[in-house]
């Protein structure tokens, strides 16, 4: 058995690998500030410093869990509602400016506020990622041309709803837009391969979606979470979100709070006549259970094999193929039930490959 010190060095091991593997991420995704802080904090738990208060009882969570990245979210919630201003001074989305290091003025707040950030520790990460309606814009298109019907979008892990408005935002690749010219969501896209058509009218007539822990976009708790949770170097990514966080207060969509697992055999059960319904998700496969998912499978395929002409089906999807990707853009359609690969995106959507169709 071991003892007492051999745990406890193994506990810190854990911790610090943690910090050091995510840091990697967040260098390899853009985020060079997160990137270094992540390695300072690494660097403080070996020394017994701040972080490791904050930290402690966190040894066990799981991977899944993000520790990394939901202690750097409540630092950047505290920075955002002006909790933490001396940290705020370095981070671009709460107007500072990411020059000098910020490991002090974090590593001071870890040290004064270690209660805050035990509590705020605990919430976990929520992110609605906006830039991913680029990669599912293909799908609704081609489900709009190829059935010319209106569309009810039916979304699962809609996390606050934003993408549930993908038509509301506007898109633009190289001489080509598309959505809603007047939208404040301007989104530059980098596609290659064949575009998805612009000649299709799309309209949607009803957004719904569940998960298991909606946020609401138009609260102020709700705006602040959203943010918090983005990489406050990551200013386009930001600039998204607090716009689609504007059209969601005028675009009304309801995302009712469940496991969609239960929720979509009951929502597919009765479809209207003369409307095309696309269930969609992205980046959310991985975090229901084997029961959610065959219960969500099951439920879409018997809803496909009722569909007709007139009352149709499409189940589009974002997801990573393997555990770090590519990221696939997935549409099957009944009555028929073909599938297509559609693109290969980006994590965060917008840098697009169009498959031939
Ligand atoms: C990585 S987020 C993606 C959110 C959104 N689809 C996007 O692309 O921005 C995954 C979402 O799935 C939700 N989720 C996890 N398990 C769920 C379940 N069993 N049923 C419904 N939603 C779930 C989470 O709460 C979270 O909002």
């Amino acid at each position: 058995m071991r003892n007492i010190r051999e745990r406890h060095v193994s506990a810190l091991e854990t911790l610090v690998s943690r910090m050091r593997e995510q840091a990697g991420w967040c260098r390899r995704l853009g985020s060079p500030l997160y990137a270094h802080l992540m390695e300072q904090i690494a660097v403080d738990l070996l020394a017994g410093g701040p972080s490791r208060d904050v930290l402690a009882g966190h040894e066990d969570d799981p991977l899944t869990s993000a520790l990394a990245l939901r202690l750097l979210g409540a630092v950047h919630r505290m920075a955002l509602d002006g909790r933490a201003p001396a940290v705020a001074a370095h981070f671009p989305s709460a107007g500072g400016a990411d020059r000098g290091d910020v490991w002090p003025a974090v590593r001071d707040l870890f040290a004064g506020h270690r209660d805050v950030l035990c509590t705020l520790l605990e919430r976990p990460v929520q992110t609605n990622e906006v830039g991913r309606c680029a990669a599912l814009l293909g799908g609704f298109v081609t489900v709009a041309a190829e059935t010319g019907l209106p569309l009810a979008l039916v979304e699962i892990g809609a996390s606050a709803g934003l993408n549930l408005r993908w038509d509301r935002f506007h898109y633009e690749a190289a001489g080509a837009t598309w959505g809603d010219s007047t939208s404040p969501v301007r989104m530059a896209c980098d596609f290659t391969g064949p575009y998805p058509r612009r000649d299709v009218a799309v309209r949607v007539v009803a957004r719904d979606g569940c998960d298991t822990n909606p946020l609401d976009p138009a609260s102020d708790d709700g705006a602040l979470t959203l943010q918090s949770y983005v990489w406050p170097d990551q200013l386009e990514r930001l600039t998204l979100l607090r716009a689609a966080i504007e059209v969601a207060r005028t675009v009304p969509a309801r995302v009712d709070a469940t496991d969609a697992g239960a929720w979509i055999g009951r929502h597919l059960a009765a479809r209207p006549s003369g409307v095309a319904t696309v269930v969609y998700h992205s980046i959310v496969w991985q975090y229901l259970t084997r029961d959610t998912r065959a219960a969500v499978k099951d439920a879409i395929l018997r809803a496909g094999t009722a569909a007709t002409r007139e009352a149709p089906l499409a189940w589009l999807r974002l997801e990573p193929v393997g555990r770090e990707g590519p990221f696939e853009v997935r549409l099957t359609s009944w009555p028929g039930g073909a599938e297509r690969r559609l693109a290969e995106s980006s994590p965060h959507g917008r840098e697009v490959r169009w498959y031939a169709s």
